[in-house]
């Protein structure tokens, strides 16, 4: 088995199951609808696909260092579809299925609006249970051009990436909120002090005017085990502490940082407006 040195857990949320993510639940409730978000350190892709299917966002991409972590988000993504009930959009369409006249307009209720009920709205989630897919299989995809390409599934995608040191294709565009969950102390652990302020002026400058970057850093206390299991060679040398970020955030121009509460293990998580 080889050592998790980047929280590279694998079987996380098998650990932790939760459908409906506390930490998002703490969130404004129009913070994704819309926006272009970033997921780093998304492991499994569990709260990544949740964003994607629930909060109405544009497009997600969840990045993690971890290959089989992505080819695992992948998957996720597929489960996530197959457990979702049908659409009333996709009921109105195959009862018009032979009405040619109303081939336009079956296109674009086909096509959901980000964040619609069509969308993946909470009712329709989890409508089959998981043994249907493990006795039938998942179900198919069907292409963007009949589910448009902001909704679920196709408005989430992953790479593989250790995103601190590598550029992933979408940060040229930018992005509204980026999301960072329990990744920051394994940043930290691995990069030391000037790779954390590394990170986080590279969320500063991926961030388009007016976005947001959602930060759960864990805290300090919970270090000491991930040092133990990681070894990390930057470990001893750690200066700063979770309890600077506030600053050192606003020192590269972030706005003041907002709390939204304290959840689990991981503590608290602050958005910080750009
Ligand atoms: C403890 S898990 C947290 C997963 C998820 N964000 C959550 O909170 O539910 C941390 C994840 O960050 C990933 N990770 C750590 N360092 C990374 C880096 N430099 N670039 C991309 N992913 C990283 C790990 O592989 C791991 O999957």
């Amino acid at each position: 088995m080889t050592i998790p040195i980047y929280g590279n857990y694998h079987g996380y949320y098998s650990k932790r199951p939760t459908v409906n993510d506390a930490r998002l639940a703490v969130l404004p409730e129009a913070l994704f609808h819309g926006a272009r978000v970033l997921d780093i350190g998304c492991n499994e892709g569990w709260v990544t696909c949740e964003i994607a299917q629930s909060l109405g966002p544009h497009k997600v991409v969840g990045v993690d260092i971890d290959d089989t972590l992505v080819q695992a988000a992948w998957r996720r993504r597929r489960t996530v579809w197959s457990l979702q009930g049908p659409s009333p959009a996709t009921t109105l369409a195959s009862n018009n299925v032979d009405d040619g006249l109303q081939r336009t307009s079956k296109k674009r209720k086909l096509e959901e609006a980000p964040g619609s009920a069509a969308g993946a709205g909470s009712r329709s989630r989890n409508y089959f249970p998981l043994s249907c897919e493990h006795e039938f299989g998942s179900l198919p995809i069907p292409p963007t051009t009949i589910r448009g390409k902001h909704a679920f599934p196709h408005n989430v995608s992953f790479r593989t990436a250790n995103w601190i040191r590598d550029e992933i294709p979408e940060d040229a565009e930018g992005y509204d909120v980026v999301v960072a969950f329990s990744v920051s102390k394994w940043i930290h652990l691995n990069e030391g002090d000037e790779g954390l302020r590394q990170f986080f002026r590279k969320v500063y400058s991926v961030l388009k005017a007016g976005g947001a970057f959602v930060l759960e850093p864990q805290p300090w206390e919970s270090y000491a085990k991930a040092r133990r299991m990681s070894e990390a060679k930057n470990a001893k040398s750690l200066v700063i502490r979770p309890e600077h970020f506030s600053d050192i955030l606003r020192d590269i121009g972030f706005e003041p940082a907002r709390h939204f509460g304290s959840i689990g293990e991981g503590g608290e998580r602050l958005s910080t407006p750009s």
